[in-house]
C-alpha cells in the first residue's frame, strides 16, 4: 500500500509510457482521476521475468547549473521500507543523502535487507551536470520488480531527485521534480551546499538544521544566500528516466 501511494505521488510529476498497449480501463480511469498522466501499463508488467534479466535505465539531469551527486538505487519488492514518501519525514539515510550527496547510509540501511535485490551507489562519472546522462544495466528479478532511486541536487541546501518503488517496466518514462528532504532550511549558504557552485566560496557543508519536516517538491532556488538566483534556479522536472530493453 505505501508503494502503490509513492507510486500515485509519483505520477503526479508525469509518468507516461513510450509504447501504446492495451491498459485495464477502470485503471486507467482512476488513475486520471488522481490527475496522474500514466497513458497505459506495459503489458509486460505481469508477465514475471521477462526483460532478459535485466532492465536498461537511463536517468538524464534536466536542469541548468544543478549538478546530481551519486546515484543509490535499489531494487526491492512491496514489503521494503520506501526509499522515500512525499509527506513523510526523511529516513536518517536520505537526509544523509540530500544534504551531502553521500550514499553511505543509504547502502547500510538497504544492502542485506531480505525486500531488496540490487542494491548499488554509482559514483563513477559524478557530477551529473545539465544534460549528462547515467545509464544503469539493472538486473531484473520478478521477487524485486520495483525499483528506487536517490540523487542528491548538490547546488543546493537539501534538493534530491529520485523515484520511489515505481516498476522496472521498459517503455516507461518518468519525468521528476526535485525534491526537498524537509531536513535542512533553504538558506543558500555556501557553508551548507556542498556542490562545485560553493567551491570558491566555503568546502564545508555543515547541516543548516531548521528543517521543514517533510519531503515535499522543491520549490526552487531564490538568491537568499551566496548564490543567485539566476544562476542556480530551475524548473521542474529535473530528472528523467527512461526504461528500456
Ligand atoms: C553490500 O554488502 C556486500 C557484503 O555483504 C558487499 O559485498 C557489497 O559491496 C555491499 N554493497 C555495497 C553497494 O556496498
Amino acid at each position: 500500500m505505501k508503494l502503490l501511494l509513492n507510486f500515485i505521488v509519483l505520477s503526479l510529476s508525469a509518468v507516461s509510457l513510450a509504447a501504446a498497449s492495451a491498459a485495464e480501463p477502470g485503471l486507467r480511469r482512476r488513475r486520471r482521476d488522481q490527475m496522474t498522466t500514466v497513458l497505459t501499463e506495459p503489458d509486460s508488467a505481469d508477465e514475471g521475468p521477462v526483460f532478459g534479466g535485466k532492465v536498461t535505465v537511463k536517468f538524464t539531469n534536466e536542469a541548468f547549473q544543478q549538478p546530481f551527486g551519486p546515484f543509490f538505487v535499489l531494487t526491492h519488492n512491496t514489503d521494503e521500507t520506501p526509499l522515500f514518501t512525499v509527506g513523510d519525514e526523511a529516513s536518517a539515510g536520505l537526509k544523509h543523502l540530500a544534504e551531502n550527496g553521500d550514499p553511505s547510509m543509504l547502502i547500510e540501511a538497504y544492502n542485506n535487507s531480505a525486500h531488496a535485490g540490487y542494491v548499488d551507489a554509482i559514483v563513477a562519472g559524478v557530477p551529473f551536470f545539465g544534460g549528462d546522462s547515467l545509464e544503469l544495466t539493472v538486473p531484473y528479478d520478478e521477487d524485486f520488480p520495483y525499483i528506487s532511486v536517490v540523487s542528491m541536487a548538490i547546488n543546493t541546501n537539501d534538493c534530491f531527485v529520485g523515484l520511489s518503488g515505481v516498476p522496472l517496466a521498459p517503455g516507461l518514462v518518468v519525468e521528476a521534480p526535485g525534491y526537498d528532504s524537509g531536513t535542512e532550511e533553504n538558506n543558500e549558504l555556501c557553508s551548507s551546499i556542498p556542490g562545485p557552485a560553493c567551491a570558491g566560496v566555503s568546502s564545508d557543508n555543515e547541516a543548516s538544521g531548521n528543517g521543514e519536516g517533510f519531503v515535499h517538491v522543491h520549490r526552487g532556488f531564490f538568491g537568499v544566500g551566496d548564490l543567485s538566483q539566476s544562476g542556480y534556479d530551475w524548473r521542474n522536472p529535473m530528472m528523467k528516466v527512461e526504461m528500456s530493453l
